[in-house]
């Protein structure tokens, strides 16, 4: 399928495999995947609060082709709120309330995250949005799908494995099978596009020690 916006994001992921050595093999599934999405039709496009608050100015601060490839794509998508199974939470309650992700690839049937609407459909491949408002902890969690996301907008503190960081624009985090991730915000939103390159279906869990 030829598609403006899925032939930018080939070529970005391909950029990216070529620029950072440990993303060479993701990149090449996601650029594989890439090349057999079928384009859907979402019936609805649905908002959360932080985007209202914090997308726009969030996008404009962008940059470069990541910034290039998040434009052409967040006008057209949905965004929902992840983990309802932990609603009635207070810090997950407070969690979400600044926080969407928009799913931009992925599966058709997805019991687990059956509020979505991707804008293309694939079997191989979970890929999307996501933004987190200012002072916003996303607790640690680990899923088994090999995650790679960039930072396009804002600067926070990342965990990754026992290693936390300080990273903004430019940022590129490769998260394996299995390894704890976290994110903490301070006074700015930050954007990102992620791409779970293998198993698009696996659930997201929160790891609580
Ligand atoms: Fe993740």
């Amino acid at each position: 399928m030829s598609d403006p916006f899925i032939d930018a994001f080939r070529s970005f992921a391909g950029s990216e495999g070529a620029r950072v050595p440990e993303l060479e093999q993701p990149m090449a599934l996601l650029t594989g995947a890439l090349g057999r999405v079928t384009r859907l039709d979402p019936a609805e496009r649905p908002v959360v609060p932080v985007v209202g608050d914090h997308l726009a100015d969030a996008l404009e601060a962008t940059e470069g082709s990541l910034g290039d490839l998040l434009r052409a794509v967040v006008p057209d998508v949905g965004w929902v709120q992840p983990y309802p199974e932990h609603v009635g939470e207070p810090d997950m309650d407070a969690f979400r309330a600044g926080f969407g992700y928009a799913p931009v690839v992925g599966p058709l049937e997805n019991s687990y995250r059956s509020g979505e609407s991707p804008l293309y459909g694939s079997e191989e491949v979970f890929a999307g949005v996501v933004l987190h408002g200012p002072n916003v902890v996303y607790p640690s969690h680990v899923h088994r799908a090999v995650e790679v996301y960039w930072v396009a907008a804002g600067t926070a503190d990342w965990q990754k494995g026992d290693v936390w960081s300080s990273r903004g624009p430019g940022a590129a985090f490769l998260h394996e099978t299995g390894v704890r991730h976290a994110a903490v915000t301070g006074d700015e939103a930050t954007l990102l596009l992620f791409a779970w390159v293998t198993d698009p279906t696996s659930i997201p869990v929160i790891v609580r020690l």
